[in-house]
């Protein structure tokens, strides 16, 4: 049980008896109940107890906890911001303090949200922006691969919780009718043979209003379904899908889930550039990936496959 299922049975339940039921200190449930009260929570306090009387409007931890029906590997520890420069540079910290795998760090504004190629990412309120810290058994270059999986995971939810069908734009941009819906960062240290950790940034567009110079490229949930989406429930969903993806793939590699990626895979079998920060462009007829998650593009004279790199159509 959380904290939150606790608190909001219809009778007050005292400090001592909600740490019995988490296993904390006295001093510690006051804590998280100050923290509650902090991110909006109304929670009345007499001698017989605590209760609350009003949720919090805004998604956060607490409510994500009290809704994962079991517990994660992915997800051990919820850190939640209302506002950050970015949830990236916050996990890397923590990565970099060592913490373990499964911190998933939450905010629901970022100052400096970023993409990848250092682009802006837009992160206003109503969107969800969150990054993970993975310790993958796997070797430093199946780390592109891994980002993969991510946009996999996303697909997944919106078919089957919301009935929106979606494609992958390699490597891992999600589109809805062409416009992006969710983008994916993937940062690592790494030595020769081992990665040390990975932060995965995961930025969906789903209450939150898209800036106008945005509107012909992107695209919400919201828009799409034209109602606002349960944060909470999205979120939750996502964990549960990446948390056996995850698994499934450190045990038996990629190649049960190849045909699933390029099942969904955007442009397909039409003619794409693919531009390099360290190459030239490549123009060619789009194939999907391989087993390894390289691009396959058909150029005039041969066949490339292309490890990094950003989509577009020609
Ligand atoms: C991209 O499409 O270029 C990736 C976008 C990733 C955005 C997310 S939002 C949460 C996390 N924090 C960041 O600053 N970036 C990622």
């Amino acid at each position: 049980m959380s904290i939150i299922e606790i608190l909001s049975t219809e009778k007050y339940i005292s400090g001592s008896e909600i740490g019995r039921f988490l296993g904390i200190s006295r001093d510690a449930v006051h804590k998280r109940i100050n923290r509650l009260r902090q991110i909006g929570y109304t929670i009345k306090s007499s001698s017989k107890g605590y209760i609350i009387v009003k949720k919090c409007e805004l998604f956060n931890e607490y409510e994500i906890e009290a809704n994962l029906k079991k517990p994660l590997n992915i997800c051990k520890m919820i850190k939640y911001y209302k506002e950050t420069a970015s949830t990236q540079t916050a996990v890397k910290k923590l990565a970099l303090k060592n913490f373990g795998e499964g911190v998933v760090v939450i905010a629901e504004k970022q100052t400096k949200g970023y993409g990848r190629i250092k682009r802006v990412w837009n992160s206003n309120a109503g969107g969800l922006w969150f990054s993970m810290l993975l310790k993958p058994v796997i070797r430093p270059d199946g780390s592109s691969i891994l980002s993969l999986l991510f946009s996999i995971a996303l697909s997944r939810i919106l078919e089957k919780k919301y009935g929106i069908s979606s494609e992958i734009k390699w490597p891992n941009d999600i589109l809805i009718c062409g416009k992006k819906v969710a983008g994916i960062i993937i940062e690592m240290s790494a030595e020769q043979d081992i990665i040390n950790w990975v932060a995965a940034g995961i930025g969906v567009n789903i209450n939150n209003s898209l800036p106008e110079d945005l509107k012909n490229i992107s695209i919400s949930i919201k828009e799409v379904l034209k109602r606002e989406i349960d944060r909470t429930e999205f979120i939750v969903a996502f964990l549960t899908e990446f948390e056996s993806l995850y698994f499934n793939f450190q045990s038996g590699g990629f190649k049960q889930f190849l045909e699933e990626y390029n099942s969904k895979v955007a442009y397909k079998d039409v003619l794409v550039t693919v531009d390099s920060a360290c190459n030239d462009a490549i123009t060619g007829k789009n194939f999907g990936i391989d087993e390894s998650g390289r691009l396959i593009i058909e150029t005039k004279n041969k066949i490339e496959k292309i490890i990094s790199g950003t989509l577009r159509r020609a």
